[in-house]
């Protein structure tokens, strides 16, 4: 019995994959149109949530002026209601509504924003009893159209706060409109991610198997194992791997992707002006290509001015222009075509070294370069407290658009495949998964794929649960497109999360990362064939290979197949030859 390979045809049946569309799921991941500007606002999600008068239907009605501005009402041309603060003096003169949050609960929050005039970014800001202000959200309102603030918060107290607006510009006026806070228990989230993750992640296959004659083969045991998962959840690595065969086996045993945690950077690889030496990083490239593990190249330049080579620090603009231009062009041509990412200018959002040295241009001209050099790598900004921490002013989503649009618009970008990297090094309280979501939601929305990149969490009681929470989120989420975590065996030096101890044995930490890889591909499934000679399996994105033992002659067959995203829905037909 032989499987006639290119019988395995495409019949457009049946599997439609239909995720009950409970319209809150189905909204906290419709983020295509977060960063449109309308005419006119959209309706309040979730019919505004626990606000009082959320579309301004009822006047000012639930709503108070904050600080010294006035409020009034206002309505569109085309007769659509809506709040004004006007008469500001400081940043957070605008209106207020107060709501009580709870403990545990996460709270997804979002209103239309506009200003009186040019543009300016505004925050929703919840202002706790004890007087404390916690950022919530920022958008760039524009004045003339409707911009989408959307936010969250997971609360880690229990309080009754104060929702209002901040625009630094004291002079415009905030205007708002359906304005929703939406409270989820950590169930509802969990389920909506899980959800998610189904639609997202995998597809429900189904098989028909049929004889030479075109009867269906019924009674026959099929199985199914999956040999290679299509999303990259990765690991950092250092140069300890060279020296360690337990590291490497720890390694390739369980990640096919990674990111050198420090070997190719700049101060690693010229440590004396002009004496390059990329001894260490080849050997780990070539562990890597060995091993079949892709590598995220990292990084090119750091625009942090403590993170230079000691002697680059001594340079003169001109002197470094020149040593810049050497340090691109080697690095980059050197690993070109044999990396799947570059992180070009590392946080340049927080650091502006190049810039200060070299002018306002000097990110988008190295993009510029390295695309050059490299031109089918994704060539990624790499920032941190983008997702971490929303009090964070320089690399909020606002901003980090600001920066994507600066470098594409740059003569000669426009084209390059531009790729957005979270570096996720998160602290030891609570993480803010609802304020995360609406990071991802917004910057996802610029079709550009996010990685998250460095993914640890510090030192702390809960920091397994914590780590767990951060991944299962990031993994739910349609525009993450891979997850590297930064960590390892603690006998490498890693000292904030290790995933194994001293005798590479699972720390708690470890244990999440193996208990989701396992979670996150499909476990091996067996089936029997039913009168039709169908069966069906619901299977992650990734390559597999089925076995089938024929009812009667008993014989076994093996082919291999993939599912992905992107291919329609489908029947695979196997037809088999007696
Ligand atoms: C809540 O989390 C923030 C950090 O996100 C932390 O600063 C604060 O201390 C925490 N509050 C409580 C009551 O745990
Ligand atoms: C088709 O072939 C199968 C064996 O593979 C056999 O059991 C069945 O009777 C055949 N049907 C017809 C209509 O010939
Ligand atoms: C380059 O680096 C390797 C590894 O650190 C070292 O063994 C070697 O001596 C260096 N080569 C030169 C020319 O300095
Ligand atoms: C930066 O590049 C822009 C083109 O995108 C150009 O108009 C501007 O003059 C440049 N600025 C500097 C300081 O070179
Ligand atoms: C760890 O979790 C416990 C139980 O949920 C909580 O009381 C404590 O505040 C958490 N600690 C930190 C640092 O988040
Ligand atoms: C999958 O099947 C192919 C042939 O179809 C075979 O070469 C390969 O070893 C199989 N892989 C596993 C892990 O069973």
């Amino acid at each position: 019995m032989t499987i006639i390979a290119d019988q395995i045809c495409i019949l457009m049946l049946f599997c439609i994959l239909l995720y009950s569309g409970n319209g809150i799921c189905a909204s906290l991941y419709d983020y295509s149109a977060t960063t449109k500007c309308l005419a006119e606002p959209r309706r309040a999600h979730y019919g505004g949530g626990l606000i009082v008068n959320p579309e301004f239907n009822r006047g000012t009605e639930g709503w108070t002026a904050f600080g010294q501005a006035a409020i009034r009402e206002a309505t569109s041309k085309e007769g659509n209601k809506y709040i004004v603060a006007h008469s500001r003096t400081n940043p957070l003169d605008s209106f207020s509504q107060k709501v009580q949050l709870e403990k545990g609960k996460l709270y997804s929050f979002s209103a239309w924003i506009q200003v009186s005039r040019g543009s300016d970014t505004v925050a929703a800001v919840f202002k706790t009893s004890d007087g404390k202000l916690i950022d919530a959200g920022k958008v760039l309102a524009k004045h003339g159209c409707w911009s989408l603030l959307k936010g969250g918060l997971a609360a880690n107290f229990t309080s009754l706060v104060e929702i209002l607006f901040e625009s630094k510009n004291a002079e415009m006026e905030i205007w708002a409109d359906s304005v929703s806070l939406q409270p989820f228990t950590k169930e509802q989230w969990r389920s909506h991610q899980d959800k998610s993750i189904n639609k997202e992640r995998k597809r429900k296959v189904r098989f028909q198997l049929t004889s030479a004659n075109k009867t269906a083969l019924e009674g026959a045991v099929v199985s199914v194992t999956q040999i290679k998962s299509d999303f990259p959840f990765g690991c950092g690595m250092n140069n300890y791997i060279l020296t360690s065969t337990e590291y490497q086996n720890w390694f390739a045993s369980r990640f096919k992707y990674t990111t050198f945690t420090n070997q190719m950077k700049w101060y690693s690889t010229e440590k004396i002006q002009g004496e390059e030496n990329y001894t260490i990083a080849d050997a780990m490239l070539q562990f890597c290509e060995k091993n079949g593990i892709s590598v995220r190249g990292h990084n090119i330049f750091w625009d942090n001015s403590k993170q230079q080579p000691s002697w680059v620090k001594k340079l003169s603009p001109e002197e470094l222009r020149e040593a810049a231009a050497k340090r691109i062009n080697s690095v980059t041509s050197r690993y070109a075509g044999k990396l799947i990412a570059w992180d070009v200018v590392n946080e340049n959002l927080h650091f502006r070294f190049f810039e200060d040295n070299l002018g306002e241009n000097a990110s988008a001209e190295f993009y510029r370069i390295a695309h050059q050099l490299d031109p089918n790598t994704i060539m990624f900004l790499n920032e941190y407290n983008t997702i971490e921490l929303a009090a964070d002013k320089e690399s909020n989503a606002v901003n980090y658009k600001k920066k994507i649009d600066e470098i594409l618009s740059y003569p000669g970008n426009a084209g390059m495949s531009l790729g957005i990297g979270m570096q996720g090094h998160f602290s030891s309280d609570q993480p803010d998964i609802a304020y995360m979501r609406s990071v991802l939601d917004i910057l996802g929305s610029t079709g550009l794929p996010i990685w998250l990149t460095e993914v640890d969490v510090d030192i702390g009681p809960n920091q397994s649960q914590y780590l767990e929470e951060i991944l299962r989120e990031a993994y739910a989420h349609p525009a993450v497109k891979g997850i590297i975590s930064f960590s390892g065996p603690a006998i490498a030096g890693f000292k904030v999360m290790p995933l194994a101890d001293k005798d590479f044995k699972n720390t708690p930490a470890g244990d999440v990362v193996d208990k989701l890889l396992a979670e996150w591909k499909s476990r091996a499934l067996e089936a029997t064939t039913d009168m039709k000679g169908f069966f069906e399996f619901s299977l992650f994105h990734g390559d597999y290979n089925l076995t089938l033992k024929h009812p009667v002659t008993h014989a076994l067959t093996s082919i291999s197949f993939k599912v992905t995203k992107h291919r329609p829905q489908r029947t695979m037909h196997v037809q088999i030859v007696d």
